[in-house]
């Protein structure tokens, strides 16, 4: 199977979250990738692109992109804002507040569990600024097949 690119652009609103969510499972699912893996990769793009709508957009127009490549053995997917415009989270990816995230995560809180989550379920997951002043989120899922499993 070739590589194939799938762009899509939505609002920065909820709303559009769960339709890509749907599409998302579904094409995880025709890939190949098993239910419990599928869960993973939905639950992953919900993380990523809440957080591009709730900290990385200005307002709902502005609109995040995903960029999705897929082919036989692997599902990527880019999801990239524009920021929010606000100073106090312009320039927000250091690693001091990366640290400073990771020590604040409390089980007992309900916030702030998007980063650890993405981070823990995808087989790569990268953050790193962009050019337009907001954050491109890169995650990568390996589609394992049975007869690919080495021991
Ligand atoms: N795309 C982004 N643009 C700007 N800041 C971000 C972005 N993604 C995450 N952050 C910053 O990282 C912090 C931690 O994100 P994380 O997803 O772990 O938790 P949360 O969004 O605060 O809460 P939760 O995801 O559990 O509802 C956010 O509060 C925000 O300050
Ligand atoms: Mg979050």
């Amino acid at each position: 199977m070739a590589k194939t690119d799938i762009q899509l652009k939505i609002p920065s609103a909820d709303f559009y979250i769960e339709p890509v969510r749907a599409f998302i499972g579904n094409l995880a699912q025709s890939l190949g990738f098993p239910r419990k893996r599928v869960a993973d990769i939905q639950l992953v793009l919900d993380e990523v692109c809440s957080n591009a709508v709730h900290h990385g957009s200005a307002n709902d127009a502005v609109g995040i992109k995903l960029r999705i490549a897929v082919d036989a053995h692997t599902l990527e997917i880019l999801v990239r804002d524009t920021g929010s415009g606000n100073a106090r989270q312009k320039n927000w990816l250091t690693r001091e507040r990366l640290l400073e995230i990771e020590t604040n995560r409390s089980p007992s809180s309900e916030r702030g569990h998007g980063i650890f989550i993405a981070k823990s379920l995808a087989d790569t997951h990268e953050m790193q600024p962009n050019e337009a002043g907001g954050t491109d989120v890169r995650v990568v899922f390996h589609l394992l097949k049975p007869n690919t499993v080495e021991v």
